[in-house]
């Protein structure tokens, strides 16, 4: 069977380097890139943990490097990842800067009418370059699946935002107006889907189980701290679940608008709930998913 041809733009971060390796192993997808964003750190440390990633899982997936900073804002980076991205990791080789990110997400459209879905795990800031530098790709893009928003909520980095959408909501709002099939994977889902440093012994390669302890301990230190949850909130694996087993999932389709001038809601997805209003529906919206079916998958495919 033909493989999906996606895309996989990434900021990583402990949770893009699990979605990263939930992609690859499943062995489901031809990745034709993983491009990299600034957004959980500087793109140096993004392109790094990137680059780190696939050696981990002995990929040889294409790696480009896109923007340093948002469309306009200075970059404002996550705190729950540690200060160069993935502390935990023994991340000692500086990956080597493309800066193309955005060609070749061009290209590979271009390449591959209509075939290619891409993953967005970090701002928006590659996309949104790449609609205004070739607005002709546009309705060649099979679907965007987005981690973001936040819908009924609060915000993670802001009282409203959901920190790829606040770093970036000019970028955000570019793809929110873009004429696109959109999926849109919110905090309301995904604050509910973390694991615990018990539920990583079920990986069963002792190499791999080691490195992404370290990272695990790390990770659900500073979740508790910054955000009060107790466990490693699976945000990018359960967007890149929903290219794995989209029927795990319930969506809604809604008219959503991004926030880009507010001193207090930057960055929110501006939700239209009026009766009778609300008529441009621009994006589903992930209601829920089978987190079992999730968890059970996600260790079955990162032990395959
Ligand atoms: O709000 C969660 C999102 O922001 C995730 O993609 C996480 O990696 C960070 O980029
Ligand atoms: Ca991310």
């Amino acid at each position: 069977m033909k493989k999906q041809k996606i895309i996989i733009d990434t900021d990583p971060g402990y949770d893009d380097a699990l979605a990263i390796m939930l992609a690859e192993k499943s062995r489901l997808f031809d990745i034709l890139a993983i491009t990299t964003v600034a957004g959980n750190s500087t793109i140096q440390n993004t392109t790094n943990n990137a680059r780190f990633v696939l050696n981990l899982i002995e990929s040889k997936t294409k790696l480009w490097s896109g923007a340093n900073a948002p469309l306009k804002r200075k970059l404002i980076k996550a705190n729950v990842h540690g200060k160069n991205g993935l502390d935990g990791a023994t991340i000692n080789k500086e990956e080597k800067l493309t800066n193309n990110a955005v060609n070749k997400i061009i290209e590979n459209i271009i390449n591959n009418p209509n075939e290619v879905t891409i993953l967005m795990l970090g701002p928006l800031t590659n996309i949104a370059q790449a609609f205004v530098k070739e607005p002709s790709i546009i309705p060649l893009i099979k679907e965007i699946i987005i981690m973001g928003g936040a819908i009924n909520v609060p915000g993670n980095k802001n009282r409203v935002a959901e920190f790829n959408i606040f770093v970036d909501p000019d970028a955000a709002d570019i793809v929110f107006q873009a004429d696109i099939k959109k999926t849109l994977i919110p905090l309301d889902v995904c604050n509910n889907i973390f694991f615990t440093l018990i539920d990583f012994r079920r990986l069963n390669d002792s190499n791999l189980y080691e490195i992404i302890y370290e990272m695990m301990k790390k990770y659900i230190d500073n979740i508790y701290m910054f955000e009060k949850i107790r466990g490693a909130i699976m945000y990018d694996p359960v967007a890149a679940y929903y290219l794995i087993n989209s029927q795990a999932f319930a969506t809604v389709e809604m008219d959503i608008q991004i926030e880009t001038r507010g001193k207090l809601t930057r960055g929110m997805t501006v939700v239209d709930k009026r009766v009778g209003e609300g008529k441009n529906k621009n994006v589903s919206v992930v209601q829920s998913v089978d987190k079992e079916k999730f968890k059970e998958d996600f260790f079955n495919i990162l032990n395959s």
